[in-house]
């Protein structure tokens, strides 16, 4: 989903949506062990996992509410923060980091005020870090989106960020 916005907004837009959330679960109640169907459906909506659709999801469906934050937090693809429109994974594996990995870390933190794990205030970029993306003759590897960047150095990342503002 792209939000193209800030926390308050999506606050304001998850609690107009109280009643689509609702309806979502509710179609869950017969297939309770779909759980991570609903929660795909939920990332889908919203674009990360909220927490108070969490506990709805716990008191709805009556699975104890460590077993719905389990999944939750279990599979690399939810997110229980709100996530940018665009997601960098910038490769800091072995390989990539020799080829300049963390230099392309520290650009985003200075030009972006961006950190791993952390998402910008405008929502436009959220950023991770992986350990290898298997492809290390090709590095230092950059992933955003799912498309994937090789030989990225600083100056080339300031290009293709660019296509995505
Ligand atoms: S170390 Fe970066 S792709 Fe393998």
């Amino acid at each position: 989903m792209d939000t193209g916005l800030d926390f308050t907004t999506i606050q304001t837009i998850l609690e107009s949506n109280a009643e689509k959330v609702e309806k979502l679960i509710e179609s869950y109640i017969s297939k309770k062990e779909q759980l991570i169907s609903l929660l795909q459906d939920v990332q889908a909506e919203f674009n990360y996992i909220p927490q108070d659709v969490i506990i709805r999801i716990s008191q709805r469906l009556e699975i104890p509410l460590s077993q719905v934050f389990s999944v939750a937090t279990f599979f690399q693809a939810f997110s229980l923060k709100p996530r940018g429109r665009h997601t960098i994974t910038v490769c800091l594996g072995t390989a990539c980091h020799i080829k300049g990995g963390q230099r392309l870390v520290d650009k985003l933190g200075r030009d972006y005020d961006l950190k791993p794990g952390e998402t910008t205030e405008d929502m436009r970029f959220s950023l991770e870090t992986a350990n290898c993306l298997g492809c290390c003759a090709l590095g230092p590897v950059v992933v955003i989106d799912g498309k994937y960047e090789s030989k990225v150095t600083p100056d080339k990342l300031d290009k293709i960020l660019k296509k995505y503002e």
